[in-house]
């Protein structure tokens, strides 16, 4: 018996209606529209409001998704959310969302988290899982509230992040060489330190600190190796599949910085035209960055069927992970 494909059925996505723009954080921390542009491509981002938590978001993006598959809530028998800012340490997100969305309790439900890298390592778990023949369809989603973890006296990483989600439907195909081609994840446990929250749910880690619930990130040390790790994860996966960088019709690439996607495409020697940005609209939403950008790439017709598509990422952890679809 052929293995199965297992394909994107549908896409969706949220962000809050907050517009927060630069010269707005320049109202409260010393920075400026100029600076923070030059630096990383973000002009604005989406802000959640107070009582808009990660699952309304993930819930509201999933909703989008199973609308545009054309899949109701009860056929789905697999949740899996990547984020690192759950509305709560427990229960995970995903039952939240499993009830706002009214999934069936038979449907399993868990939250992982890889920071940036999430969505590709949920992706690859959840096409796993249906691989396996032992699950149908899945619910993937990438969401974060980061402007609940963000130290926004701390003009280092303040101007940098943002709210919102986004969300894919999997299902099972026997078209051959369709869906989920190819994944290379990975992790660099030695570089924690470059990017962390010391305070959260186990408190007997690290002692509790002033301010030690909000994000710290070594910005320098993180952006050469983002360059050189995604770089190395697009190359290797395109060497595992025999394919040439010409042969990918778009990049969707963790949307952090946009210094750091210029360089993986002279790396790569693939024109910016083939890269999807929006970090300009957004800044870095972690867990949610590529499923957000998948969403608006093909609701703007940017993918179109038979094309393939590279989605490469990084993230705290130092994570870093990449998988190629064809459509
Ligand atoms: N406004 C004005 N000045 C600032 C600001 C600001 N918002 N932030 C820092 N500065 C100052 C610093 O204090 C420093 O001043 P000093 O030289 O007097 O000490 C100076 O600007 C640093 O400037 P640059 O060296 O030009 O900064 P750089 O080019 O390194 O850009 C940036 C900084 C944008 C943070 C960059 O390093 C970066 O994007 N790194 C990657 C970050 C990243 O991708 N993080 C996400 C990881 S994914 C995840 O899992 C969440």
């Amino acid at each position: 018996m052929t293995p199965r494909s297992t394909v994107i059925l549908g896409t969706g996505s949220y962000t809050p209606e907050r517009v927060v723009t630069n010269e707005e954080i320049s109202r409260t921390v010393d920075t400026s529209d100029e600076w923070i542009h030059s630096r990383s491509g973000i002009r604005e981002r989406r802000i959640a409001a107070p009582d808009e938590h990660t699952s309304d978001m993930a819930a509201a993006a999933g909703r989008r998704a199973l609308d545009a598959a054309g899949v109701a809530p009860a056929e789905i028998d697999l949740l899996v959310v990547a984020t690192i800012t759950p509305d709560m340490p427990m229960p995970a997100a995903s039952c939240l969302i499993q009830h706002k969305l009214g999934i069936p309790t038979n449907a399993a439900c868990f939250d992982l988290n890889a920071a940036c890298t999430g969505f590709v390592y949920a992706l690859d778990t959840a096409c796993a899982m249906l691989a396996s023949g032992r699950y149908r369809k899945a619910l993937v989603i990438g969401a974060e509230k980061l402007s609940s973890v963000i130290d926004w006296q701390d003009r280092t990483t303040c101007v940098l992040f943002g709210d919102g989600a986004g969300a894919v439907v999997i299902g099972l195909s026997d078209e051959p060489d369709k869906g989920l081609l190819a994944t290379k994840l990975g992790s660099m446990g030695e570089n924690a330190d470059l990017l962390y929250i010391p305070n959260g749910s186990s408190p007997s880690t690290y002692a509790a600190s002033a301010r030690g619930h909000f994000l710290k990130m070594k910005g320098k040390e993180i952006f050469k190796l983002a360059v050189r790790v995604m770089d190395e994860a697009a190359r290797d996966i395109l060497e595992q599949h025999h394919l040439r960088a010409d042969q990918i019709s778009l990049v969707i690439p963790h949307q952090a910085n946009l210094r750091i996607i210029e360089a993986i495409s002279e790396y790569l020697e693939l024109p910016m035209e083939r890269f999807f940005v929006n970090v300009e609209r957004y800044g870095n939403t972690s867990a949610a960055s590529i499923p957000l950008a998948l969403d608006e790439a093909r609701r703007s017709g940017r993918i179109k069927s038979d094309d393939v598509t590279l989605l490469v990422a990084f993230g705290a952890g130092l994570t870093y992970g990449s998988a190629l679809i064809r459509w």
